[in-house]
């Protein structure tokens, strides 16, 4: 507002005739306060001064110095009552009241007409922030707005004519607000928010439960709402907290300590002993079940799914109490609970003085099952959504059986193990172990040694991507196998047997770069054969087997000059290696030369195939 103001002031400067009276004022006077008294510290023989750039004249010019009185062409009245503190909503650094503080060019109590000249500096926030506004002096005969104003010479030594603007919003504060009876209402419209209301509406029962909402439950025999709790320690003693409440679809186990001062009494009558006490009752299907209590249809009752005897004092010992409690909950979406079950742990406690009881407290949701392929499915995890993660297992296809690509594991002694390594995507490792022959005949002997090698089942297509799914076919390519070929051997008793497997797998980063996907466009199993003798029972064979990675990623000619603001690539570079690999119908669409490279460039890699 001032500033558009302030634009127009040189405009009416030119425009007006040598000695005419600034009728201008009033003009200027609608937004910004006319009067000039008071609040220029120029004026006051301060040593404020203008911005760093209008600096004053080096040389001491006689004519415009920025100190002497010549420059500055102030219209202000000559007489006029001065108040030298500057008027401040509120004074930073007035921190001793009634005192003086050092440097606080605001503080009253300093009582210094020009505090300036007695301190060095003044704190930030004790004066006005002054703002100047300049335009070419050679513009301007003679300034009559109400401001101060001054000649300066800018760093390039040219005579600028500014004025100094009053800005109240330069510093800090504003005026504080004054809220009243009267100015509250317009007050609360302009700031107001979110506010809490005064009375508490009675919330309409959801149709459904939520993640982490208390899950209801009903007892029938005394028409009793309460909710389904989850005991929890609390303190550092973990102390049993009771009436913790388990939420919905939140899976935890909770243990906390339950301390028994009177074992001998409590036994039969505390229900946290009582396995009946955590069934009797039975589970809302969802929160609007509350309504209508007599319907079935929204009640699940608990089901026993393990013996639970109640306490029995036998003795010295309180017999059956309860020390795990697992609850067992089945969901449907926004259908809410379809089962629930508990089953109990229960110990027998000898009656001491003081005895602590640890329990333990397990709710655990599960989704009710779609169908058994869904779960199965759901089994494997992904190896990365779509892009392989690097550490991730490769996976591999057998059949419709996903499973994951697998090295050699030794036991201890060096054996070979039944179990073995998962392979990690972009991690190249090596395995091996000693094979003890058992089996006499050779072929029996290559196809079990084969099968030792590759795992079992025998992998058949390795995936794409780190998220292909069985059905999908498309998202799977076929594992080269190449076996040893037999050589001529003369012995009889000589057996050519695989000693060791090397995976090859070819992969490429695919996609955007900002963005970029790793897979795996191809794998072969290459095998070493040697020849042995079986004729000793026993012999120790030592297997290998090694997986090596092959990034075949063509990354795109880097920038040569400085690039340009918006670069990009083009979205399929990858393209040959995409395509071919993925057997896509895109691919005859296409221009075949990028099929030729990837041809070339496979028969160099694969060459060993055709030997
Ligand atoms: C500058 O602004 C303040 C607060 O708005 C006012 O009190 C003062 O009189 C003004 N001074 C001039 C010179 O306009
Ligand atoms: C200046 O102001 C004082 C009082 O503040 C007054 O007595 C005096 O007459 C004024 N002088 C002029 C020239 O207006
Ligand atoms: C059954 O529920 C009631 C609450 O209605 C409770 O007081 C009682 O101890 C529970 N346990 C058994 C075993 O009845
Ligand atoms: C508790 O004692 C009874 C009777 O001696 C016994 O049958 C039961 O197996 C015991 N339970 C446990 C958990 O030890
Ligand atoms: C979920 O509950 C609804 C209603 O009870 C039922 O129609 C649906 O089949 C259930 N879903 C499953 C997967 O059982
Ligand atoms: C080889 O030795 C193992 C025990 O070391 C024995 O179980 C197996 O029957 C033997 N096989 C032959 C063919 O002798
Ligand atoms: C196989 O037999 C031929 C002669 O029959 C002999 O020259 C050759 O060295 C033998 N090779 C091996 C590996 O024993």
């Amino acid at each position: 507002m001032c500033a558009s103001q302030l634009a127009l002031l040189p405009v009416l400067f030119l425009m007006l005739p040598g000695g005419a009276r600034p009728q201008s004022s009033s003009f200027l006077s609608g937004a910004a306060p006319t009067s000039s008294s008071g609040l220029d510290p120029l004026t006051n023989g301060g040593t404020l001064r203008p911005p760093a750039a209008w600096s004053p004249t080096p040389q001491g010019d006689p004519g415009p110095s920025a100190m002497g009185p010549t420059a500055v062409t102030s219209s202000a009245p000559e007489n006029r009552t001065v108040d030298p503190l500057p008027v401040l909503p509120t004074c930073v650094c007035d921190l001793t009241p009634a005192a003086c503080d050092l440097n606080c060019c605001c503080d009253r109590d300093c009582h210094l007409p020009h505090p300036r000249t007695v301190f060095s500096f003044c704190l930030p926030g004790s004066v006005r922030s002054s703002s100047w506004t300049c335009v070419d002096n050679s513009l301007i005969f003679r300034s009559n707005s109400p401001f101060p104003s001054r000649v300066l010479l800018d760093s390039n030594g040219i005579r600028q004519f500014c004025v100094h603007v009053n800005n109240s919003k330069l510093n800090y504060f504003q005026k504080v607000q004054k809220v009243s009876a009267t100015s509250f209402q317009a007050l609360a419209a302009e700031f107001g928010g979110g506010s809490c209301s005064a009375t508490l509406q009675p919330q309409p029962l959801p149709p459904f439960y939520k993640a982490g909402d208390p899950i209801l439950t009903y007892f029938p025999t005394r028409s009793i709402i309460s909710l389904l709790r989850q005991p929890a320690g609390v303190g550092a003693g973990g102390v049993c907290a009771q009436r913790n409440p388990a939420g919905f679809l939140e899976s935890k186990r909770t243990t906390c300590t339950h301390i028994l001062k009177n074992l001998a009494s409590s036994c039969t009558l505390d229900p946290a002993l009582d396995a009946g006490s955590y069934y009797n009752f039975t589970v809302l299907k969802v929160p609007r079940g509350v309504t209508d209590l007599q319907n079935m249809k929204f009640q699940v009752p608990v089901t026993l799914a393990s013996q639970a005897d109640p306490p029995v004092l036998a003795g010295n010992t309180c017999q059956n109490a309860v020390s795990q409690v697992t609850y067992e909950i089945e969901t449907n979406g926004t259908f809410g609970i379809q089962q629930v079950s508990v089953s109990f742990r229960q110990i027998n406690l000898t009656i001491e003085p003081v005895v602590s009881l640890q329990q333990d407290f397990i709710v655990h949701f599960r989704a009710f099952r779609q169908s058994t392929v869904a779960a199965a499915a759901a089994a494997v995890p992904r190896s990365g959504n779509p892009g392989y993660v690097v550490g991730k297992p490769v996976l591999v296809l057998t059949g419709d059986l996903t499973h994951s690509m697998t090295l050699l594991q030794s036991q201890g002694n060096g054996i070979c193990s039944v179990k073995r390594h998962e392979v990690q995507f972009g991690i190249n490792a090596i395995s091996g172990c000693k094979l003890r022959l058992t089996e006499v005949d050779c072929s029996q002997l290559q196809s079990e040694i084969y099968q030792i090698l590759h795992g079992s089942p025998r992998p058949e297509h390795v995936a794409i991507f780190g998220n292909a799914t069985p059905a999908q076919k498309g998202g799977w390519t076929r594992i080269l196998h190449r076996s040893c070929r037999l050589a001529a051997v003369n012995c009889t008793s000589c057996c050519f047997i695989p000693v060791s497997l090397e995976i090859q797998v070819l992969w490429a980063y695919v996609g955007l770069q900002s963005n970029p996907q790793a897979h795996v466009s191809g794998a072969r199993f290459l095998y070493q054969c040697r020849s042995i003798q079986v004729s000793q029972n026993g012999t120790e064979v030592p297997l290998t087997t090694l997986v090596n990675f092959m990034d075949i990623t063509q990354k795109p000619d880097p920038p040569r000059s400085q690039p340009r603001r918006d670069w990009k690539l083009p979205f399929d570079f990858f393209f040959p290696f995409k395509v071919a690999f993925n057997r896509g119908v895109d691919s005859q669409k296409d221009s075949p030369s990028p099929l030729c490279i990837l041809c070339l460039l496979l028969l160099r890699v694969l060459n060993l195939e055709t030997k």
